[in-house]
């Protein structure tokens, strides 16, 4: 599917003040224009740099640009312009997660997410962060197919969340017999430990902690830091070489790959006979919905129903694949 990018050019060019005197008229050009065949609206951006933006995720003015939690912050002063998930309001974005890709009909928005360290400079002087996530009171929870890693020769990393319920899960890396060795084989093993979440979390908290009980790394000079990571799963291979000096920190400076689920409808699907409200998200012809599963504020998906894919967002998003309008993803 194409989507391209609309703007308002003549807009840009009006102060604040002319934009709150035009903004009813604006608000009522919105609801009233009608939407093209993708089922954008007039003035909403769905494209920034080489990631589509589908709705309900959107970059705009507009209020029909996005659904309420779904901003999309799209900065052009890189060279390849970058997209920022805004977050809902109240939500903890430290700042504003970069996104990687959104696939609307598995409910899925990629992220980059930073990771927890402990690393030392001295015997005595070390620095840590830990990673924090709160997603509580926005559409996203982190999905069930990311991985807990630490990596260290004798640290513990913990990932901790209170939503759905509160739960502690530690992980062991363990690693002194192979202070020279720079070998590995991409395997999770001996300095590298895995852990995988079995429910979607809301937040998160990731810390990393050395073994020993003062917290002192004697092994600082050769491997000065331990990570915790919740990152998608496959995406980290471990090679001892990570251990050394800062090499994984300095590698993930941007952050790390993790994948996020999205409920866009507030509230629960339909019940049998019930007539949708105005606000019902799921406005495709064959399509269909599913309740979250995570309970603290009550959401929904939805799904093309078997044999259709695309957008179940939009008005007739959901086109039979049989067609074979994008034969590179459904051969014939
Ligand atoms: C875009 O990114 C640049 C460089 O990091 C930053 O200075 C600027 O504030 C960003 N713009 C917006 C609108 O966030
Ligand atoms: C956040 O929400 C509160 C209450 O809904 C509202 O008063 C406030 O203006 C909002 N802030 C922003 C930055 O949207
Ligand atoms: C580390 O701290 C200990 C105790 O405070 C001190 O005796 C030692 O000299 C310090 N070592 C270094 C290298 O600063
Ligand atoms: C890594 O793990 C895979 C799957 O368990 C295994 O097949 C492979 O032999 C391992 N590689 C090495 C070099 O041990
Ligand atoms: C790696 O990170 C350390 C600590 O942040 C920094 O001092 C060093 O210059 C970095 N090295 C490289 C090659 O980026
Ligand atoms: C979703 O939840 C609502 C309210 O609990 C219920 O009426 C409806 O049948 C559920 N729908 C599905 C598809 O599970
Ligand atoms: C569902 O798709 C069929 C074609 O495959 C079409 O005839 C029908 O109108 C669609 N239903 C709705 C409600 O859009």
């Amino acid at each position: 599917m194409q989507y391209s990018t609309m703007t308002t050019p003549s807009l840009q060019f009006l102060s604040q003040q002319q934009l709150l005197l035009l903004l009813p008229a604006v608000i009522l050009l919105v609801v009233a224009a009608a939407a093209d065949a993708q089922g954008q609206l007039p003035g909403c951006g769905h494209k920034c740099g080489n990631i589509d933006i589908p709705f309900p995720f959107g970059i705009g003015i507009g209020p029909g640009c996005f659904v309420d939690g779904f901003e999309v912050l799209c900065n052009d002063s890189y060279h390849t312009p970058r997209a920022f998930l805004r977050g809902t309001n109240g939500s903890y974005f430290p700042s504003p997660y970069e996104l990687l890709s959104i696939a609307v009909e598995k409910g899925e928005a990629r992220v980059l997410a930073p990771i927890a360290s402990r690393c030392n400079t001295d015997i005595n002087v070390s620095f840590s962060a830990g990673m924090y996530m709160d997603l509580v009171v926005t559409p996203f929870a982190v999905s069930v197919s990311n991985v807990l890693i630490g990596v260290g020769a004798t640290a513990v990393t913990t990932m901790q969340y209170t939503v759905p319920a509160e739960r502690i899960f530690s992980c062991l890396a363990y690693d002194f017999g192979s202070v020279r060795e720079e070998g590995g084989n991409g395997n999770c093993t001996a300095g590298c430990c895995e852990f995988s979440p079995s429910t979607l979390t809301k937040d998160v908290l990731l810390s990393v902690r050395y073994i020993a009980e003062d917290q002192t790394n004697m092994m600082w000079s050769t491997f000065p830091c331990a990570y915790g990571m919740l990152v998608e799963k496959s995406w980290y291979e471990y090679y001892r070489r990570d251990m050394f000096r800062y090499t994984l920190l300095n590698r993930t400076t941007q952050g790390v790959p993790l994948t996020l689920n999205f409920a866009a409808g507030k509230g629960s699907c339909l019940a049998k006979g019930q007539v949708p409200p105005p606000e019902y998200a799921c406005i495709s012809g064959n399509s269909s919905c599913a309740n979250a599963t995570y309970s603290d504020t009550p959401g929904y998906m939805c799904k093309c129903l078997d044999g259709y894919a695309g957008n179940p967002y939009v008005a007739n998003g959901c086109q039979d694949i049989v067609e074979c309008e994008q034969p590179e993803v459904y051969p014939c």
